[in-house]
C-alpha cells in the first residue's frame, strides 16, 4: 500500500467538482498508456478564464486526488495561466505522490491542457 499525504486522501475520500458539464464550452479527455486509466475535463470560459469546471475519472484513487486538485487549481484561472499548470505542479500542491504513482499525475494537467486547446479551436472556427 504506497503511503499517501494527508491532501491526497482527503482530495480521493471527498473529492471537488466530480461530474459533467452539459453545456460545456470545451471538454478534453487523455488516457493514461501505463494503466489505461481515463480522465475526462469539461470547461466553461468566459472572458477567458474557467468559469466552471467538472471532471470524470475512470481510475486510481491517485487519478482520480490529481482531477479533483486540478479542478481547484484552474477555477477562476485565464486560459493561458491554465496552459502553464504542469502535472509536477499538480503532483507537489498534493504534497507528493509516492514514487510508484507517480505516472498518475501524469493525467490531469493534459486533460485540462486538452480541454482548453478544443476551446480554442471552437473559437477559430
Ligand atoms: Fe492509472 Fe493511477 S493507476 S492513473
Amino acid at each position: 500500500m504506497p503511503f499517501y499525504s494527508t491532501k491526497v486522501m482527503d482530495h480521493f475520500i471527498n473529492p471537488r467538482n466530480v461530474g459533467e458539464i452539459k453545456d460545456a464550452d470545451a471538454v478534453g479527455e487523455v488516457g493514461n498508456p501505463v494503466c489505461g486509466d481515463m480522465m475526462t475535463f469539461y470547461i466553461k470560459v468566459k472572458n477567458n478564464r474557467i468559469e466552471d469546471v467538472k471532471f470524470k475519472t475512470f481510475g486510481c484513487g491517485a487519478a482520480i486526488a490529481v482531477s479533483s486538485m486540478v479542478s481547484e487549481m484552474v477555477l477562476g484561472k485565464t486560459l493561458e495561466e491554465v496552459m502553464n499548470i504542469t502535472n509536477a505542479d499538480v503532483a507537489s500542491s498534493l504534497g507528493g505522490l509516492p514514487p510508484n504513482k507517480m505516472h498518475c499525475s501524469n493525467l490531469g494537467a493534459d486533460a485540462l491542457h486538452k480541454a482548453v486547446k478544443n476551446y480554442k479551436d471552437k473559437q477559430e472556427k
